[in-house]
């Protein structure tokens, strides 16, 4: 392990979109969204493009480790979709930016920044770069039936990043992937080749009850083997970032580890689930409200389509 966050930033779309808007438009109710789930509003995008989001983030981690664009090694983003099929996300945020180093795109579903950091890790202990920008930007709404209240009411849209260095802070990564595509997906559709049907793009669509099976139980194997790995119990980790798809999912977690509400931060009630962006947003917020301090331990835990899940710990310098 070789890594530390030296900067984060954060960038949410203007739009806010409350539950009781939604309620206008599919059959559901404030009570029932925030029992079920603990949203009470989303940012949605209008005007923004997820380049616009990813830039902004991008822009702000940057700065606040005072980095120069032209000093990255890579930049990675982790997304869904972006504003193009070809070329990455990464690419139109280092066009925006001047960068010249290689930048790509990692899909992971909402593990993306679990994957990212390992990558990053990866890329720094093997002294392929000094820098490396990593960035998380969803825009859930394009891919979101707004028709179907199971799903519609769940997402956000938004961007968090921030820069790795070398250094001491990582102390624990895991991913894996249960292979699976039909729990969780969003069909890409078929293009419009002459030679075949012509498949419009779908929409999300989501086994909520196996997904949240698939949740709590990715949870418990993150813990198991972070706490056996690096010989730490769950009473000395300081704050638990997870994934923020759902307060029930986080709130079972806690019970589970029987510790204090506060060790377990949220913002899913005011930006509900922006896939891989949720932990990085997170992240940035509690920084910048001087939530975390030198030498706090983080466990950050994340699941999503794939289905995907990963796990690090990181020892804040
Ligand atoms: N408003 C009102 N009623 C609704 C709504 C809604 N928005 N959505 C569903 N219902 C109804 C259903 O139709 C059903 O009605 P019925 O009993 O008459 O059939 C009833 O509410 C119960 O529905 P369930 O699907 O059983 O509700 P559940 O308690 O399982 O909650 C939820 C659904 C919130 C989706 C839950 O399963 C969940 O959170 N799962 C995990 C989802 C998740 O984490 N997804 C993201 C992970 S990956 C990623 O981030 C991309």
């Amino acid at each position: 392990m070789s890594l530390k966050i030296t900067g984060t930033g954060s960038c949410l779309p203007k739009k806010t979109v409350s539950n009781e808007e939604l309620s206008k438009i599919v059959e559901t109710s404030d009570k029932w969204i925030k029992e079920r789930t603990g949203i009470s509003k989303r940012q949605i995008c209008v005007d923004e493009t997820i380049t616009d989001l990813a830039y902004e983030a991008a822009v702000q981690a940057l700065e606040s480790s005072g980095t120069k664009a032209e000093d990255l090694g890579y930049i990675i983003c982790s997304t869904i979709g972006s504003d193009h099929i070809t070329p990455s996300l990464a690419c139109a945020v280092g066009e925006r930016l001047n960068s010249m180093c290689p930048a790509f795109d990692l899909n992971a579903a909402c593990s993306g920044f679990i994957y990212s950091l390992d990558m990053a890790d990866s890329l720094i202990s093997t002294n392929k770069a000094d820098k490396i920008l990593i960035i998380c930007a969803e825009k859930m709404s394009s891919y979101t039936d707004w028709t179907d209240r199971s799903t519609c009411v769940l997402f956000g849209d938004g961007a968090g990043a921030c820069v790795c260095e070398k250094g001491e802070s990582l102390k624990y990564l895991y991913t894996d992937t249960l292979c699976n595509t039909s729990i969780l997906q969003v069909d890409a559709g078929n293009g419009n080749s002459p030679f075949s049907d012509n498949i419009p793009r779908g929409y999300l669509k989501m086994d909520g009850k196996e997904v949240f099976k698939f949740a709590v139980t990715a949870f418990e194997r993150h813990i198991e083997k972070a706490m056996k790995a690096i010989n730490l119990n769950v009473s000395d980790i300081d704050m638990y970032l997870l994934h923020q798809a759902n307060k029930r999912i986080i709130d079972f977690a806690r019970t589970r580890l029987n510790q204090p509400d506060n060790k377990f931060p949220t913002n899913v009630e005011k930006f509900g689930n922006i896939s891989s962006a949720s932990i990085p947003i997170l992240l940035d917020e509690l920084l910048r409200d001087n939530l975390i301090n030198k030498g706090d331990r983080l466990f950050l835990s994340a699941f999503g389509a794939g289905l995907t899940s990963g796990c690090a710990v990181l020892e804040w310098q």
